[in-house]
């Protein structure tokens, strides 16, 4: 099982950038931290950071033609604004999950609305780093119970 990390505009800074609100882990802690979690689980995972929206829609296009089963996705700051984003995820329909470390509804108001949103599964706000670790089990589940239904509907 193969899923896609990715992050968008300034989560690099992580660990520098308003340590209050996205707390005290860089970057690279994220990367090792998300990656341990994905090998004790046998998930083969990739984690990528752009913060150029037209790269961030390359990196979605990729999980498509190299064939990975879901998408765990931290827009950041395209998150509330960004067709691009959204019409790419929407282009490769594969299961998907939003990400965000701080919860954005208690943020400012133009960061309660996600366009990115309206093409994933669903979205986990405000539980910090283990918001991508739940996502991760929840694309794992989602993608075994859709193998499971599709191996019943062959057997019947
Ligand atoms: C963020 C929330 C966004 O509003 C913000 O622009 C970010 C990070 C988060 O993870 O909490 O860059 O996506």
């Amino acid at each position: 099982m193969k899923i896609l990390v990715i992050n968008g505009p300034n989560l690099n800074l992580l660990g520098t950038r308003e340590v209050g609100i996205y707390g005290n882990m860089t970057y690279k802690d994220l990367e090792n931290e998300l990656l341990n979690y994905a090998k004790d689980k046998n998930i083969e995972l990739r984690i990528v950071q752009k913060n150029i929206e037209g790269e961030l829609v390359e990196e979605i296009h990729k999980a498509y033609f190299e064939k990975y089963d879901g998408i765990v996705i931290n827009p950041a700051a395209y998150t509330h604004y960004s067709i691009a984003l959204l019409d790419a995820l929407k282009g490769v329909a594969l299961p998907c999950v939003e990400v965000h470390i701080s919860n954005i509804h208690k943020r400012e108001e133009f960061r309660h609305t996600s366009y990115t949103a309206k093409a994933c599964i669903g979205q986990i706000s405000g539980l910090g780093i283990d918001g991508y670790k739940y996502a991760i089990d929840f694309i794992k589940k989602q993608i075994i119970t859709d193998e499971n239904l599709a191996q019943s509907h062959k057997e019947h």
